[in-house]
């Protein structure tokens, strides 16, 4: 069985202050976007998870995600029959989202990893009894069950499924560097950031996700912006020259390191792309769709 696992950005990302559990409230519009990692499912002898990664700075052991979305799901299994032969399997993970750069794949590759062993191991359970699964997993790991494009509230784990945005398109620009969450979200509480009101407030969605690239890019705020760049300055001033060169609003994904901005159509993203790659050889700069159809092997295939 042959899985994608999409990346997401964050488009607008509000951050209040933390809370009594060390985490944060969260209001925040994620997206999916056309960057992949793969996640392959064979069907083994015996009844052992095994994991292998085609990158050896991915550890593949209870560390990785994917091995302990499978281990949560294995205690869900029905009752298996006496000698069932099949009922091990083997992950291969096909590693080529970004890791640090707040595009969430650890947490996607997680995600795909219960709705595939769903499938493979008939365990029968419906998107509202994975999602505890999944909260426990990491606060990302439920948007990836209700993907393309969501509002997110709580710690991340409470998933309200909206339209998709108008704008088809991003360029993601990946630094060569990544930035760990809990270092962001301590310099935030060390800066005194977080606002309350700010993660209670309803977003106006509707008429959001009707506007073009141009009208939205102004609307959208990432919270975190301001605490990453105090962990890693050369990002602010990255995106900076990034606004500079490509004369619109560029933000920040998640806790960073990756920074995006929005097009209207694929065409101009990929324009765009050629262009910032010419001026910024060092970086990872390539057009992403927005929302892209999973076509892949946990869709029923008929006739
Ligand atoms: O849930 P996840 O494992 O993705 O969180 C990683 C870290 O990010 C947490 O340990 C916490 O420091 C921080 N975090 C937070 N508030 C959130 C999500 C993550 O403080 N809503």
């Amino acid at each position: 069985m042959r899985v994608f696992a999409p990346a997401k950005i964050n488009l607008h990302l509000r951050v209040g202050p933390r809370r009594e559990d060390g985490f944060h409230s969260l209001a925040s519009w994620m997206v999916t976007i056309g960057l992949f990692d793969t996640l392959i499912f064979e069907r083994t002898r015996g009844e052992g998870i095994t994991l292998s990664c085609d990158r050896g700075d991915i550890p593949t052991d209870e560390g990785n995600l994917i091995l302990r979305a499978a281990q949560s799901l294995a205690a869900h299994r029905p009752e298996r029959r006496e000698g069932s032969a099949l009922d091990g399997v083997a992950i291969r993970l096909l590693k080529r989202i970004p890791v640090g750069a707040g595009l969430g794949g650890g947490s996607s590759d997680a995600a795909r990893t219960l709705v595939a062993l769903n499938q493979l191991w008939h365990t029968g359970l419906e998107i509202e009894q994975l999602q505890p699964l999944a909260a426990a997993l990491g606060s990302d790991v439920a948007f990836f069950l209700n993907q393309p494009s969501a509002d997110c509230r709580g710690r991340g784990e409470h998933v309200t499924p909206i339209p998709p945005p108008r704008p088809k398109a991003a360029v993601l620009i990946c630094p060569p560097y990544g930035l760990s969450t809990p270092a962001v979200y301590g310099a935030f509480d060390r800066l005194g950031l977080g606002d309350a009101t700010a993660v209670d407030q309803p977003f106006p969605w509707p008429q959001w996700t009707e506007l073009p690239s141009e009208r939205l890019l102004p609307l959208l705020t990432n919270d975190l912006e301001p605490a990453a760049f105090a962990v890693q300055p050369d990002l602010g001033k990255l995106r900076a020259q990034l606004e500079d060169a490509m004369g619109r609003i560029v933000r920040m994904s998640g806790s960073g390191s990756s920074l995006f901005t929005l097009f209207d159509m694929m065409s101009d993203a990929h324009a765009a792309a050629d262009r910032m790659r010419a001026t910024f050889a060092d970086l990872h700069i390539e057009a992403v769709e927005l929302c892209p159809m999973l076509n892949d092997d946990t869709i029923p295939k008929h006739g």
